[in-house]
């Protein structure tokens, strides 16, 4: 291998859930700081770093063709570091395949990425895929900037082993930050600039902690000291579990004003004997009867979940009854895939896989009905007076887009800002978005 000249600009590229994303920012930040610049839009970067998802299928072979595609006009290559979970899986094949990678870095050990291009540079390749807890969090920059909206990570990892799912050995056993630590990186998104934030985790609801006073505290009491910082106006979290869920999350929902109206909360499948196969642990009425204590005290709660179709051994009938769970709930929003099957996972070994054809099928009509009852609950929303926290310009020149309470996407035109806090009314719905007429800017908590 040979030496390598210091990166002077870097471009991160993203995939996969959330928690990726806010990786993503978190190393952007520390290259950053280590005085390697961010490469201007459209511009070649010296350094590129792939932080992959291992999810479903398919996923390393998109690394190895993203991988062929980074030259530049020279034909030269950048320096390419793998990173995210792919790189955490698949780390010694991806370095014996790809000669082009010259580091390899898993979710928890990417803080030491500046050492590791050190030694790059001297002509070395460089693997870190180890899995200490927490370590990451403590060596990384403060934070400094941010959008209206800002991500942060206050759980890792999963214990539920799920059959089918790759995530428990990706991103290893489940861990919580400390409390002080998360309340200090509140702060400071705040102070840069969030008007909202989004607690993340693969079980985000399994976070536990300790206060200020040393009690033991769960989401939801993290919630509520959060929701004290003045200039926070928005509090979000994902991805819960239904095994997770606590009476105090659940009370939080209809105690604090700046806890959105929003649950992400997955069920999978719809049919008992496919949530057992899958290890899932709650069944289609336990999980019917938790969101009706959730909507007892938040009736106007948006519900949104994950769906997997064709697990092996999924019947035609098992099917129905994940169509019957969709029109249950009423879903605001759902993500939906075709089972994939993981190796490593039990589920990949499991007879009865079903056909792809069959799969197929089944995901159309999921996501027929998925897409009607997104519609109709935008359309219920119309005629709705609500707040929209400005996030972007729209397409149109005087338009605006930014997210309702319910997390859906609205546009409207007028005077507004990014950032701003604004009261509109829905006035019109589609699949994906709500068109809004500006009433005025809303009224802040404090100042
Ligand atoms: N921790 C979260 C989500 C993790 S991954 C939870 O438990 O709900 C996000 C989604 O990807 C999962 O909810 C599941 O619907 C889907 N998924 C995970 N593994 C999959 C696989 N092998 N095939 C298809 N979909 C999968
Ligand atoms: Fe995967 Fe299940 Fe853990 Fe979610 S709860 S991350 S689906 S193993
Ligand atoms: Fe993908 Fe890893 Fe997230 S596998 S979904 S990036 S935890």
């Amino acid at each position: 291998m040979q030496h390598r000249q210091n990166p002077k600009t870097f471009r991160v590229k993203s995939f996969g859930c959330q928690m990726n994303v806010y990786d993503g920012e978190r190393m952007a930040e520390l290259l950053a700081e280590k005085g390697i610049s961010p490469a201007p839009e459209g511009e070649e970067a010296d350094l590129v770093v792939l932080n992959t998802c291992h999810i479903r299928e398919k996923a390393a072979e998109k690394v190895y063709s993203d991988i062929g595609r980074l030259k530049k006009a020279d034909g030269s290559r950048p320096m390419i570091a793998v990173a995210g979970c792919v790189a955490q899986a698949e780390g010694e094949e991806i370095m014996a395949r790809a000669p082009a990678v010259s580091m390899v870095v898993g979710p928890q050990a990417y803080h030491r990425l500046p050492d590791m291009i050190e030694r790059v540079t001297r002509g070395e390749r460089a693997t870190d895929t180890d899995m200490p807890a927490n370590a990451k969090f403590d060596a990384l920059p403060r934070r400094r900037r941010t959008g209206p909206s800002a991500f942060l990570t206050v759980q890792e990892g999963c214990d539920k082993f799920c059959t089918y799912c790759v995530v428990p050995y990706t991103r290893g056993a489940e861990i919580s930050r400390p409390f002080a630590d998360l309340v200090q990186e509140a702060e400071r998104l705040v102070d840069a600039g969030a008007m909202e934030i989004t607690l993340l985790g693969q079980n985000v609801n399994a976070w536990t902690g300790e206060d200020h006073a040393g009690r033991p505290i769960g989401l939801d009491g993290l919630i509520r000291t959060l929701a004290a910082l003045p200039d926070l106006q928005r509090i979000r979290y994902t991805t819960s579990h239904p095994n997770d869920v606590t009476d105090g999350l659940i009370a939080a929902h209809g105690e604090i004003d700046k806890l959105m109206p929003y649950l992400h909360l997955p069920v999978q499948s719809g049919s008992d004997r496919v949530l057992k196969a899958m290890n899932r642990s709650h069944t289609a009425e336990s999980y019917l009867k938790l969101l009706d204590r959730f909507r007892a005290v938040r009736p106007d709660l948006a519900i949104s979940g994950d769906f997997i179709v064709g697990f092996p051994g999924e019947t035609e009938s098992d099917f129905l009854d994940t169509l019957n769970i969709v029109e249950a709930v009423g879903y605001a929003h759902a993500f939906s895939f075709k089972y994939s099957p993981r190796p490593g996972t039990p589920a990949a070994t499991m007879g009865a896989q079903v056909e792809a054809s069959v799969m197929d099928e089944r995901l159309q009509r999921l996501q027929a009905a998925l897409t009607g009852r997104q519609i109709m609950f935008n359309t219920a929303s119309v005629g709705r007076e609500c707040d929209v926290l400005v996030e972007r310009k729209g397409k149109n020149p005087g338009q605006w887009l930014g997210k309702s309470p319910w997390l859906q996407s609205v546009y409207f035109d007028g005077d507004a800002a990014i950032g701003d806090l604004v009261r509109v009314r829905l006035v019109e719905a589609g699949p994906n978005s709500l068109r809004a007429e500006l009433i005025r800017q809303a009224a802040l908590t404090p100042g």
